[in-house]
């Protein structure tokens, strides 16, 4: 890809005469300077609305024990703005509080704004609402995507704005993000990505902040943006211009869990290892995805298949509980880092050569020097000379040496191996139950047409649950039902999980995969003389949040339906009359509430329900 310019520069520096912001925050080719200084900084991502307001001090205050100097968060549109120009900014979505505790703690604060940002969130952040908007496509050079685009993240910042939350008005935001791994889509589609990066970039330094603005995995980040890393490893990441730092925006501690998946775990020692690589290398801003991962709470997570834990294995677990010994040994991580950064800042390093696999990274200015001691080998120990010493060191790791002579950290030494210690519940849960009906066609709220639609454009999202309903009718000479068979229906679906009903009774279920969403019930079926309820609840399990023109991909009963093995043949359903109902009856009484949960009567003790569909569990602690 070819690198772009545009006179963003030129732009920026009327505006600090004209709007009269002084920019505080600026960067050169080693680092962030906040004040007219170079930083070193680590910072780790804490999504707000992944935890609840009452644990951000406590979750704050840890990364700040930990060692980080910024917070780092996404900005969840589709929570702020749940319908076009309502917005919401309380509880889990209160930005403002959120940004203000990182300031009284005294850290820093990388606002994402995105607006698309990806994060295993529903939609990636976008409100389903923007889906509907006539003309729309997402991120390209499309006018009302631009426009709706812009509308949001002009809000963002004026919100910012107004509160004096950047570091040029005496706040904490040094840095902020426009779009967000761009870079592949762009690589896709062409000249209308181009003509969009080019937009993104310029719309947002127009909104002059006084900081600086990145854009992750965007190799042609116009200037003055900043092109920064994501990924597992970013050493040999270099920026699109020698004028620009070197930032690692999403190193990953751990991953995402899918849907009943287990937790993806990453090794503390590895972690250490590529963060310590990456700062020997030039490196001067890391941030850990995630530093605290939290809990996907109601319909939030994207995906699909996203479960609702996003704990990612890092260094704060879900609960915000230190997850050792990885939330240690980053901590002591970056204390030697911290003790390293004079001569960091001061310099460019020398790469010395100490035998095969083996390197030093030295860090030599006037009244300062640090060097890193890498063995990249991943089986062997080593034993290096290095200066006046003789140094041990471990397989696939680098010791820091603060001041060039002694090691006071190794990233495959964890020195604090303690195991985390689960204790069962013993006091039995009083599970109760309540088992709602399937919906059928007779029912009088629903919908109906002559088609099948596509799910979401139903539901609005307003429930991960439609019901398709239609009548089958069955002749009584059928020949099946005289030699006792059953015929085959088949249903094909976009996705994401199916149960079928007939009459009442569940004839099968049927689920997709993250890869391949799509899904199709083929099995024989009981059906009487007469008229049959065929009744298919489609469950759309969190809506795309990644992929090119995601925004297109279709949920639901799509068809065709068909029913084999009449005497007429093959019988095509997907054109007769459809009923629609959307959500559960136990949404629609809220049974997860105090006044709704008490609407319903609950079955208790042994005739509590096992595996059956459609059943609502509660219990009290
Ligand atoms: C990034 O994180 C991974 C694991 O989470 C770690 O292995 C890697 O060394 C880190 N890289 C850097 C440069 O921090
Ligand atoms: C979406 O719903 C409308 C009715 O609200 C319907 O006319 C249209 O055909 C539906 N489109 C799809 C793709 O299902």
């Amino acid at each position: 890809m070819g690198k772009r310019e545009f006179n963003g520069v030129v732009l920026m520096m009327l505006c600090l005469w004209v709007c009269g912001v002084t920019a505080s925050v600026t960067y050169d080719h080693k680092a962030i300077v906040v004040d007219g200084k170079r930083r070193i900084l680590i910072s780790g991502s804490i999504h707000y609305p992944r935890s609840t307001p009452q644990m951000w001090p406590d979750l704050i205050q840890k990364a700040k024990d930990g060692g980080l100097d910024v917070i780092q968060t996404y900005v969840f549109w589709n929570g702020h703005e749940p319908s076009p120009g309502q917005y919401y900014f309380e509880d889990r979505f209160d930005l403002v509080k959120f940004v203000k505790l990182a300031q009284q703690a005294g850290l820093y604060v990388h606002l994402r704004i995105g607006p698309y940002i990806c994060a295993e969130w529903n939609l990636g952040g976008f409100p389903v609402w923007l889906k509907y908007v006539p003309g729309i496509a997402f991120r390209t050079d499309n006018e009302p995507f631009k426009a709706a685009m812009q509308k949001f993240t002009a809000k963002i910042v004026s919100l910012m704005k107004e509160n004096r939350l950047f570091q040029s008005q005496g706040g904490p935001i040094i840095l902020s993000q426009i779009e967000n791994e761009y870079g592949p889509v762009e690589w896709e589609i062409g000249a209308p990505g181009k003509a969009y990066t080019k937009w993104a970039a310029q719309m947002a330094v127009g909104l002059d902040t006084g900081v600086p603005w990145v854009m992750c995995k965007q190799e042609d980040a116009p200037d003055p943006v900043i092109d920064t890393c994501n990924g597992f490893y970013c050493e040999n990441f270099k920026p699109n211009k020698n004028t620009k730092p070197k930032m690692w925006t999403e190193n990953w501690t751990g991953w995402y869990t899918d849907f009943g998946g287990a937790v993806p775990r990453r090794p503390a020692e590895d972690l250490a290892f590529s963060v310590a690589r990456f700062i020997q290398n030039g490196g001067s801003f890391v941030n850990y995805y995630m530093y605290h991962g939290g809990t996907n709470f109601g319909r939030t997570s994207g995906g699909l298949f996203i479960a609702t834990s996003y704990d990612y294995d890092a260094p704060l677990d879900e609960y915000g509980l230190e997850n050792e010994p990885k939330y240690e040994h980053l901590r002591a991580l970056h204390k030697a880092i911290k003790q390293s950064e004079p001569a960091l800042v001061a310099t460019d390093p020398k790469v010395q050569s100490l035998g095969y696999n083996l390197e030093a990274h030295v860090f030599s200015a006037p009244g300062a020097c640090a060097a890193f001691i890498a063995n990249y080998d991943t089986k062997s120990y080593a034993k290096a000379k290095f200066g006046n010493g003789q140094y041990d060191l471990p397989p696939w790791s680098i010791s820091i040496l603060p001041d060039c002579k002694t090691v006071v950290y190794n990233t495959a030494k964890v020195g604090y191996g303690w195991l985390k210690k689960m204790t069962p519940v013993n006091s039995a849960f009083a599970w109760q139950s309540y088992n709602e009906e399937p919906a059928s066609s007779s029912q009088a709220d629903s919908i109906a047409a002559y088609a099948l639609w596509e799910q979401v454009n139903v539901t609005r999202d307003s429930s991960d649950y439609l019901w398709y309903m239609t009548d089958v009718n069955v002749n009584a000479n059928e020949g099946f039902l005289k030699n006792g068979q059953s015929p085959l229906l088949t249903v094909m679906s976009a996705g994401h999980v199916l149960h079928v009903f007939i009459n009442g009774q569940l004839a099968g279920t049927v689920w997709g995969g993250l890869g391949n969403p799509k899904l199709t019930f083929s099995d024989n079926v009981k059906l009487r003389a007469g008229n049959n309820k065929l009744s298919l609840l489609s469950v759309a399990v969190g809506l795309p949040n990644v992929g090119v023109h995601f925004e297109t991909w279709n949920a639901g009963v799509l068809g065709p339906v068909t029913l084999k093995g009449l005497n007429e043949g093959t019988r095509d359903l997907s054109r007769q009359k459809w009923s629609y109902k959307v959500g559960l009856k136990g949404e629609s009484l809220s049974l997860h509430t105090e006044s709704g949960s008490s609407s319903v009567e609950w079955i208790q003790g042994s005739l509590v329900a096992k595996k059956q569909p459609l059943t609502w569990y509660k219990v009290r602690k």
